[in-house]
């Protein structure tokens, strides 16, 4: 990132849906900080919705309290925005009427409004379990690229594996700018030894995003979000070309997991997303 925290710029305000969870509070402040005008859109205001400034200081947000359902709200929160960054769904496997509600309808409401709006460019919070389902050791010796087939391990990642779908028509048929973001253990230390693979620190999550609503000449990409993990077995390269330069990786935290016994059979080692391929809703 060449700008500095708190610098003052002429960016486009960018949108973030979702805002007041866990990865929107991450990139509605991280982002704020690297001078973007940031419009939030979530269900709730957050009770620390004016940390990233001050009311009036260059860094604060605007709140939108709405669904992403709701088509006015979501397209009236599009007005002059540059770059929509859209998290807002269920982050894990429920039952399918809620799946389909706020992570299917959702998305498409937030894909097309974007559209209708004129807004350029959308960053789209996908996950690694769309690819839950591969083998762990099938990538002992190379990486899983953005380009295989989805293996998605729940409705969840099927709703993602849609987004990603839909992001690509959005593309071809209007032009839109899409960046898909398989977002992997975005938490501030690993809490798992197979997030030693896909942990995404909360600082280089703001370097991708703030990479991707920058890139020039984006077209339609997949990338993955993590860290410079060397245990990592998402492809580096999609977002690396995209100019994401990962400061952080997971093996300062790999001690914390070592001597603990590996069962080959366990689904946390077998399968990239873990234990998400026996999840059931809560
Ligand atoms: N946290 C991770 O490590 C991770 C990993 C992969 C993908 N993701 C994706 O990133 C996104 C954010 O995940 P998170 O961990 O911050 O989840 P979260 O549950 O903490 O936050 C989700 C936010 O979306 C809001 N929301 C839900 N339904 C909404 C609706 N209908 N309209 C408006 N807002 C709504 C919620 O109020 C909440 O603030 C999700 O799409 C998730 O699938 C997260």
């Amino acid at each position: 990132m060449s700008e500095k925290p708190g610098e003052q710029s002429n960016r486009q305000r960018i949108l973030i849906t979702g805002a007041a969870g866990g990865v929107g509070t991450i990139l509605r402040t991280g982002l704020a900080a690297l001078g973007w005008p940031v419009r939030c859109l979530d269900l709730r205001i957050p009770d620390d919705a004016g940390d990233a400034g001050g009311p009036g200081v260059p860094g604060d947000a605007e709140w939108v309290v709405g669904d992403v359902t709701d088509e006015p709200t979501v397209l009236a929160a599009m007005a002059d925005v540059g770059v929509v960054v859209h998290l807002a769904g269920i982050p894990k496997e429920d039952h399918f009427a809620a799946i389909l509600h706020t992570n299917i309808d959702g998305t498409y409401q937030v894909f097309d409004a974007a559209v209708r709006a004129g807004v350029p460019r959308v960053l789209y919070a996908s996950t690694n379990h769309v690819v839950g389902y591969y083998q762990r050791s099938a990538f002992a010796d190379r990486p899983l690229g953005t380009v295989e087939r989805t293996r998605p391990d729940t409705l969840y990642g099927v709703s993602k594996a849609f987004g990603e779908a839909l992001g690509s028509y959005y593309h071809d048929r209007h032009g839109l700018q899409v960046a898909c973001v398989r977002i992997g253990a975005l938490l501030p230390e690993p809490r798992t030894r197979r997030m030693l693979d896909t942990w995404f620190s909360p600082a280089d999550a703001v370097r991708l995003f703030h990479a991707l609503a920058t890139a020039p000449n984006l077209g339609y990409e997949i990338v993955y979000g993590v860290s410079a993990n060397p245990t990592a077995w998402a492809d580096p390269e999609p977002g690396r070309r995209l100019g994401y330069v990962p400061q952080d990786d997971s093996s300062v935290f790999a001690h914390r997991f070592a001597g603990l016994p590996v069962d080959p059979d366990d689904p946390e080692v077998r399968y990239l997303g873990g234990d998400f391929t026996t999840a059931t809703p809560d």
